[in-house]
């Protein structure tokens, strides 16, 4: 338990020294609370993440400068999470061959389902990949993130094989 905690530990502190991998985009600085658990979800698995806040509408010239480098700049994933008429994850997959992931935010009078629509219901041929409305949906864009880098990355993949062993562990048999 010490032994798997300190590797918890160490993998954490790893990443946030390491250079970042994924990107994590929200459209105002009051979306971070929501988007925090996919920056966590990341330290866990050992993957920095570059956490910035660019919206599409109100930041543009921002936006197209650090999406259209974002590749170069090593980045493999870019979650996109935003509030109301959500184009932020359309429009930045529009500018670039990386994975988009989308996490619709619950900050508007609909309660986020306008931000799902935007984000979910892309046209054809500009793919944004949804996840969930809020919290989970940034924590599963995390998660998600560090899976499609596993594929190519053992190290990766072994951390993301421990975080599911300890989930399914925590899981009592009896309430
Ligand atoms: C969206 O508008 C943002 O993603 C945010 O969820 C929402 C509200 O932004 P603020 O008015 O709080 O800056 O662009």
């Amino acid at each position: 338990m010490a032994a798997r905690r300190a590797t918890s530990m160490k993998i954490a502190k790893n990443a946030r020294r390491a250079a970042p991998r994924v990107a994590i985009l929200m459209g105002s600085a009051s979306d971070w609370d929501v988007m925090k658990p996919a920056a966590e979800a990341l330290e866990a698995l050992g993957i920095a993440s570059d956490v910035r806040v660019i919206s599409a509408h109100r930041t543009p010239a921002r936006h197209h400068a650090y999406v259209t480098k974002a590749e170069q700049n090593g980045i493999e994933v870019i979650i996109a999470g935003a509030g109301a008429a959500a184009h932020l994850a359309g429009v930045t997959a529009a500018l670039t061959l990386l994975p988009v992931l989308g996490v619709p935010i619950d900050s508007s009078p609909l309660q986020g389902l306008d931000a799902l629509l935007a984000t979910v219901q892309m046209p054809g041929g500009i793919p944004v990949g949804t996840l969930a409305i809020g919290k989970a949906g940034a924590r599963n864009a995390g998660l998600l993130a560090g899976a499609i880098i596993a594929r190519k990355d053992p190290a990766v993949r072994a951390a993301l094989a421990r975080f599911r062993e300890k989930q399914t562990a925590a899981v009592p048999e009896r309430p």
